[in-house]
């Protein structure tokens, strides 16, 4: 692999340039193992999923995420075509994505709200309530799921000291089941926010979380 600059073409529409090398992009430092601060972003790092403060009631959209928004616009033939990357935008604002936000949202781009309704509520990354500040995601499908998903489920429950899709006292910690993660290799695979962790076992757990907590009390 060469050492050249590698331009990024992005994903979800990002074009931004990133300064990374090939190697660094392409290569196996994340592949088969799973560092404890997690390992690489999945494809919805452009959004990611919690930053520390979110506003449900902050506005669509100002400063640099009216900038962002018209960037996504310029990227798509129309309006209703650049509905998903909207959506995503605006959950990184308010943390979640309300009927409010839904028909704001639709406002914006001259949809009707019952459209706008429709795809959201389809897709699961889109958070229709608020979550804590680390959104853990466990696949529970077939493959993680025969290597022990329930047990890696249980065991982040058990630490977060929270039920099923609830939210930590704390606020830190929401944890879901998810859906094939694209990572069937690795099992189990947990998706927090937007990074992958992969081979995780129950024994794992602990540090993870407390490596969560750490970096949550830092405040980045
Ligand atoms: S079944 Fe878990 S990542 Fe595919």
């Amino acid at each position: 692999m060469s050492d050249v600059p590698f331009k990024n073409p992005g994903w979800a529409g990002n074009t931004g340039e990133y300064d990374l090398t090939e190697d660094q992009v392409r290569g196996d430092e994340f592949v088969g193992t799973r560092p404890i601060e997690g390992g690489h972003p999945s494809g919805s790092a452009s959004y990611p999923y919690m930053l520390p403060d979110k506003d449900p009631e902050a506005p669509l959209f100002e400063g640099p995420y009216k900038d962002r928004f018209e960037k996504i616009l310029t990227r798509y033939p129309n309006k209703q075509a650049a509905l998903l990357p909207t959506l995503g935008l605006a959950q990184e604002v308010r943390g979640h994505v309300s009927p409010h936000t839904m028909d704001g949202v639709a406002e914006l781009l001259g949809l009707s709200p019952a459209y706008v309704r429709g795809v959201a509520t389809f897709y699961t990354m889109y958070n229709k309530r608020p979550v804590g500040r680390f959104l853990i995601q466990v696949c529970t499908n077939i493959s993680c799921n025969l290597c022990g998903a329930d047990d890696v489920m249980g065991a982040f429950l058990r630490y977060t000291d929270t039920e099923l899709g609830e939210t930590s006292e704390d606020g830190y910690f929401t944890v879901v089941e998810a859906e094939c993660l694209a990572a069937c290799g690795f099992p189990t695979c947990v998706q927090i926010n937007s990074r992958y962790y992969e081979n995780v076992t129950p024994a794992d757990v602990p540090k993870i979380v407390e490596h969560l907590k750490a970096e949550g009390a830092g405040g980045d």
